[in-house]
């Protein structure tokens, strides 16, 4: 099949270059024209695992290019996948402002369409979106959606860092679709995937989305408040999580507690929801406890410090891991953020090192040190804090902590080093 994909992100791009691999014609399309130049020259613009190798397979095959010119792209695709990003704004609604401007976009690509093609919205909106939002603007192109063309709602289930097989290999594939036409088209699209297909309507699709990053970000949160408490009673919530996952209906993943979550979806999308329901007159008690829960998770760490160092002022702290986890620079709502700050604010002095990451901190605090690596960070520092679990961190050594002042690592997430217990505590276990 003929597959446009309009934005070039972090689902866009792993989806697009996904389904080349999977044997359709795709193109990618972005306004940025550096991006689209990089993708037609095999190079890939984000930092994703196994993206790299694939794109430039893509490319060089003829089953993948990029461009800017959305029109064409859209005249020539049996199926358009909306993949644009959909950021918070202050008040945690969501900004819609550039999937109408897509929506505008392609609107004006169906009306040089010979045929029926199948417009998917992938990017994240709360529902009824697609329905009073995407549809209205595409219909200005003078065609009727569900009789000359269809429209569905396909969420996107992909974690940044494992993008790529998140998409090859789903747990599911929602469809969420106006009318039977157009599920059927989308479901052939993904003819090829070796994954349970669950068809359901437009509103229902877009909710799924929302519920299923909640509930996961639930499970965070209610592991950290247990490993807080955990914390008082000198007790490992690690091996309470283990005993708690091995019952089937609660499953072990994502009751790995630390620092709290961040990255673009978690933070945004239960901030979303909670607004969306308040909206619509429902209370969110557990999302609102959740999300703060997490806001104060984030910046244990240093309330921790404070118990071995009472005035921080002029003290020498390495924070080793700046992205919101391992496998990824994005720095978005990372823990890492609010606790360089919380230094900064009490007089410490920061060293901070990460292996992909630096360059997108050094945006937020400038004023800082940065190093080349952990133990250039370590080095004549009065305490290190682990933020994200980058497997590097794993080889910290008894020999790396004597360079330190004093030896003292206090971990934001679970590590797996051989380092003496008194050098060394978790943020929810001893
Ligand atoms: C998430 C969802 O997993 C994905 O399905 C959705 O499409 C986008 O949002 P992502 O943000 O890439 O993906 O990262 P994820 O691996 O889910 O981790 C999110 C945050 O939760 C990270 O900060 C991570 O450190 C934290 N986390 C995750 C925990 O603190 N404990 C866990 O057990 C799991």
């Amino acid at each position: 099949m003929n597959i446009s994909v309009i934005g070039t992100g972090y689902v866009g791009l792993p989806a697009g270059a996904g389904l080349a691999k999977h044997g359709h014609q795709v193109t990618c399309v972005d306004i940025d024209e550096d991006k689209v130049e990089k993708i037609n020259n095999g190079e890939c613009p984000i930092f994703e695992k196994g993206l790299p190798e694939l794109l430039d397979e893509v490319v060089s095959e003829g089953k993948l290019e990029a461009t800017t010119d959305t029109k064409t792209a859209v005249k020539n695709a049996d199926i358009v996948l909306l993949a644009v990003g959909t950021p918070m704004d202050e008040e945690g609604n969501i900004n819609l402002d550039y999937i109408k401007q897509a929506s505008e976009d392609v609107a004006e690509g169906m009306k040089e369409r010979n045929g029926y093609q199948t417009i998917v919205v992938k990017s994240t909106v709360v529902p009824g979106t697609t329905e009073n939002e995407v549809i209205p603007i595409l219909e200005q192109s003078g065609k009727k959606a569900g009789e000359d063309f269809g429209i569905c709602m396909n969420p996107e289930f992909l974690r940044e860092g494992t993008a790529l097989n998140d998409f090859l290999e789903p747990d599911r594939i929602v469809i969420g679709e106006l009318d039977e036409k157009s599920g059927e088209q989308l479901e052939k699209m993904y003819s090829n995937f070796n994954a349970p297909i669950m068809r359901t309507g437009l509103k229902e699709a877009e909710l799924i989305k929302y519920a299923s990053n909640s509930i996961l970000a639930t499970k965070i949160s209610f592991i950290n408040e247990v490993g807080n408490l955990c914390k008082e009673l000198g007790i490992d919530v690690y091996e309470v999580a283990d005993g708690v996952g091995m019952d089937h209906r609660v499953k072990r993943d994502f009751l790995d507690s630390g620092a709290g979550f961040g990255g673009s979806c978690f933070p945004k999308d239960v901030r979303a929801l909670i607004k969306f329901m308040e909206e619509n007159k429902v209370e969110p008690r557990i999302l609102q406890s959740v999300i703060d829960v997490n806001v104060d998770q984030k910046t244990k760490l240093v309330e921790q410090l404070e118990q071995h160092y009472p005035d921080l002022t002029d003290k020498k702290v390495a924070v080793l891991g700046l992205s919101f986890k391992p496998g990824t620079d994005d720095i978005r709502k990372s823990p890492a953020i609010p606790i360089i700050q919380e230094l900064k604010d009490k007089g410490a002095k920061v060293k901070a090192y990460d292996p992909k990451a630096i360059e997108n901190m050094k945006q937020k605090h400038p004023d800082i040190q940065y190093t080349s690596n952990y133990k250039k960070a370590l080095e004549n520092t009065d305490a290190g804090l682990i933020v994200t679990d980058w497997p590097e961190f794993n080889s910290i050594s008894r020999k790396d902590l004597k360079t330190m002042k004093r030896p003292l690592l206090l971990e934001g997430r679970r590590m797996e080093y051989d380092l003496d217990e008194e050098d060394t505590a978790g943020i929810t276990w001893p």
